[in-house]
């Protein structure tokens, strides 16, 4: 498995854990005021991250060079400041607000270099003559 992937998984647990962890809070003290946050830290932290990893893990050609590494970066730290600030936000911190709209946007960067990853030939095909 290319390391890339396996950043992205030991990442991904770690917000699972995290996740989890607020949705049990959420459970146990009766208190669905963090809903949003539980429910991105899971699905974009969880969820998003380990397909990252798995398709870089199907695709060993496209982990290859910088751009993963610079994809997983932006990615990851977009997403762990827009779950703690979003969380503040959601306990009635309104001076989260810009926290939330600049690491948003920082994830969906990361989500669009994703996706420039995905479209761009592999490299060793690029260079290959012999690729179709
Ligand atoms: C033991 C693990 C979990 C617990 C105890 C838990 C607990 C909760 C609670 C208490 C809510 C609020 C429900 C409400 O007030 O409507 C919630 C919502 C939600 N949870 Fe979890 N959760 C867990 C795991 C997960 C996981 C693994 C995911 C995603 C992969 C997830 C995704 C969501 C989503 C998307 C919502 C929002 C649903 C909506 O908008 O109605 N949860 N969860
Ligand atoms: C940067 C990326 C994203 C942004 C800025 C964003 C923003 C939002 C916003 C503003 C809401 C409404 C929250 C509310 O009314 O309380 C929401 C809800 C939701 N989003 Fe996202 N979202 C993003 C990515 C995703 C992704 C990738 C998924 C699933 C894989 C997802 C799943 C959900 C779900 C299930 C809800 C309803 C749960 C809730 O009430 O919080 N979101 N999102």
């Amino acid at each position: 498995m290319p390391n890339i992937s396996n950043l992205y998984f030991r990442t991904a647990i770690l917000f699972l854990i995290a996740g989890i962890g607020l949705g049990l809070m959420m459970s146990i003290s009766g208190e669905h005021n963090v809903i949003g946050a539980h429910a991105h830290i899971n699905l974009l932290g969880w969820v998003t991250s380990a397909l990252f990893g798995g398709y870089y893990a199907l695709n060993p050609a496209k982990a290859a060079g910088r751009l993963p590494m610079a994809q997983y970066l932006v990615y990851t730290v977009g997403v762990f400041v827009m779950s703690l600030s979003l969380y503040f936000l959601l306990l009635g911190n309104a001076a989260m607000v810009p926290i939330v709209a600049g690491s948003s946007l920082l994830t969906f960067l990361g989500v669009l270099i994703f996706a420039w990853i995905v479209w761009s030939p592999a490299p060793s095909a690029a260079r290959s003559p012999l690729a179709a």
